[in-house]
């Protein structure tokens, strides 16, 4: 008994600290440059959800890095950098994507790959571009749904069978069954195992002493007290369950599903980062209430596409939908996730303008509403607007949230009285430096 005591007494005086770090609007708000900020403090990093379809944007000595599948902690010598279970890992794009960095003189030793992860096969990939054709939600036809959906299906192969290729093989041959009905229900060819036997042979050549368990990776760092970030991708508007279904991803880009897909309990999380543009964009379909898309004002947010900030996506390219920064959306995830921080990225993109809108309701049939709308309701809302003086005053060179011109600072603290949430962090330029903090 005495020695139980002890035990949880010694506990008790680890300090421990684990940040999630997620989306707060749409996605492509600017997470990679947080994440890469808060990287050096960190042991480890993990990505926690998503496949390749989406894509956090790095800018560092190194070079400019479009990470869509590694997590940015990669370029944290410190530490280490796990692809967590909640993933789906397409080996081909995790080899590209390796050889890139490395090509950049960095080292990809310290990335662990969960052995609970799912792969993604190439005939996940082909059956999302077949569904695409017969009129889909504009996936980025990567194959990251069907691969979710073949998890929930128990018929996916994980990082963990690359370790006993015949086992996987036998798994694979009851698994094509399924797979090649559904090729066939949408037209397509059926695939034959014994090329997915090559391609899982070089897989497990390139990634086996990368895979661990994750359970007791996982918990050596929690219990050794040591600083986790787990990194959300998209965002919680993106949420197959709080989001806007059906227009969301296929996993759950929320807080919690650290810790559910991490395997520890949710209350150990300590801190949890909301990471927010100043605007609102998105990139596929689905509604957007402050979408507005003749605006001048958002034009400028927009640019013309010259810079690697403007406003296309980072994996598609595709330019996104632009709106003015939405606070019920805001509240909404504040609610979600228990935002402690928020991080406000590329307010510098409103610099040069003379007043900015801001959502701070919504009226629905005529009426003014205080739930957040269903998907549905969302397509019908009529955004209620305040309009709040410009700075037009450059930001970029600004460190300090204390010494941003006033009507930004008006701005942000408008933003936070009115989610309930302080912003810690405002980015004012697409450089790793160019970050104000308080
Ligand atoms: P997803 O996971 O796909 O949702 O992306 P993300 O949230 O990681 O967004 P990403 O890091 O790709 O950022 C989008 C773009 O914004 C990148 O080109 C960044 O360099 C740029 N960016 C990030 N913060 C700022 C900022 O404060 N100002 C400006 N001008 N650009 C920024």
């Amino acid at each position: 008994m005495k020695i139980i005591w002890r035990c949880f007494s010694l506990r008790k005086d680890l300090k421990m600290a684990i940040t999630v770090l997620v989306g707060a609007q749409w996605g492509d708000e600017g997470k990679g440059k947080i994440i890469d900020y808060l990287a050096d403090k960190q042991d480890l990093i993990v990505r926690f959800q998503g496949g390749d379809n989406a894509g956090h944007t790095v800018i560092n000595d190194a070079g400019v890095f479009k990470l869509h599948l590694i997590p940015s902690g990669i370029f944290n010598k410190n530490g280490e950098s796990l692809i967590g279970t909640g993933t789906v890992v397409n080996p081909d794009v995790l080899a590209e994507e390796m050889a890139q960095i490395e090509a950049a003189g960095v080292t990809t030793d310290n990335l662990r790959i969960s052995g609970k992860a799912h792969i993604l096969m190439p005939y996940h990939q082909k059956l999302d571009e077949l569904m695409e054709a017969k009129g889909g939600i504009g996936t980025t036809k990567r194959g990251i749904g069907v691969c979710y959906a073949y998890k929930m299906l128990r018929k996916n192969l994980r990082m963990e069978d690359l370790l006993d290729l015949s086992r996987a093989h036998e798994k694979l041959t009851v698994y094509l069954d399924v797979v090649n009905n559904m090729l066939a229900a949408y037209g397509g060819e059926a695939v034959a195992l014994a090329e997915l036997d090559e391609k899982l042979g070089s897989w497990a050549d390139r990634f086996a002493d990368r895979i661990v368990d994750p359970i007791s990776y996982l918990h050596r760092y929690i219990d050794a007290g040591k600083n986790i970030l787990f990194e959300g991708q998209l965002a919680a508007m993106k949420d197959i369950d709080q989001g806007i279904y059906p227009y969301v991803t296929s996993s759950c880009p929320s807080a919690a599903y650290a810790a559910v897909t991490g395997g520890f309990p949710a209350k150990k999380i300590d801190k949890v980062i909301g990471v927010a543009k100043a605007f609102s964009s998105a990139v596929g379909a689905g509604p957007f209430p402050t979408e507005d898309a003749d605006d001048p004002q958002i034009a400028i947010i927009r640019g013309d596409g010259s810079k690697a900030d403007d406003e296309f996506g980072a994996r598609t390219g595709r330019s996104r939908r632009l709106g003015w920064l939405d606070l019920p959306v805001l509240r909404y995830t504040t609610m979600i996730n228990g935002f402690d921080e928020v991080a406000l990225c590329k307010i510098d993109k409103l610099d040069d303008l003379d007043s900015i809108k801001v959502c701070t309701g919504y009226q629905l049939d005529g009426r003014k509403i205080d739930h957040f709308p269903n998907t549905d309701e969302l397509e019908r809302v009529e955004p209620i607007y305040e309009t709040l003086p410009g700075w037009r005053t450059p930001t970029t060179g600004i460190r300090k949230i204390a010494d941003l011109p006033e009507n930004a600072r008006n701005y942000i603290r408008f933003i936070e009285e009115r989610i309930g949430a302080p912003i810690h962090y405002v980015g004012v330029g697409a450089d790793r430096e160019a970050l104000a903090t308080r």
